[in-house]
């Protein structure tokens, strides 16, 4: 039996027919590289262009924050459902981070599964 881990795809692991769907399936992560410790700042999460149909679309989009030093990861942030034909799978959350880390994102389509991506975000404390 496969562990659910070798379920998740990224453009690291894809291969044969599945790497045709890397550019239409990766999370895309827009956020700043640094940020300041416990200061709002915004978190952008989009798929696609994916059709947005009752037989394919984007269901969910899950996002959670590895934190350095902390002894259990990750921490879950958020889980959007998304309806298809009515929702388009692009999503913003405001976060504050005291601590340095990494976001991930995954997604599940409908017809091709759970794709994951992730981006470090340095946190700096001020004075
Ligand atoms: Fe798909």
């Amino acid at each position: 039996m496969k562990s659910f881990r070798e379920l998740i795809y990224s453009p690291e692991t894809a291969s044969e027919e599945v790497i045709s769907k890397v550019k239409t399936h990766t999370p895309r992560i827009e956020a700043p590289d640094i940020v300041k410790a416990n200061q709002p700042f915004e978190l952008r999460v989009s798929v696609g262009p994916h059709p947005s149909t009752v037989e394919h679309s984007i269901r969910r989009i899950e996002v959670y924050f590895y934190e350095e030093e902390r002894q259990f990861n990750p921490v879950h942030l958020a889980t959007i459902t998304l309806t298809p034909v009515y929702t388009e799978p692009d999503v913003k959350l405001t976060l504050k981070l005291e601590k340095s880390g990494a976001i991930y994102a995954i997604e599940y389509c409908s017809l091709h599964g759970l794709w994951e991506s992730g981006k470090e975000i340095k946190v700096i404390r001020e004075g």
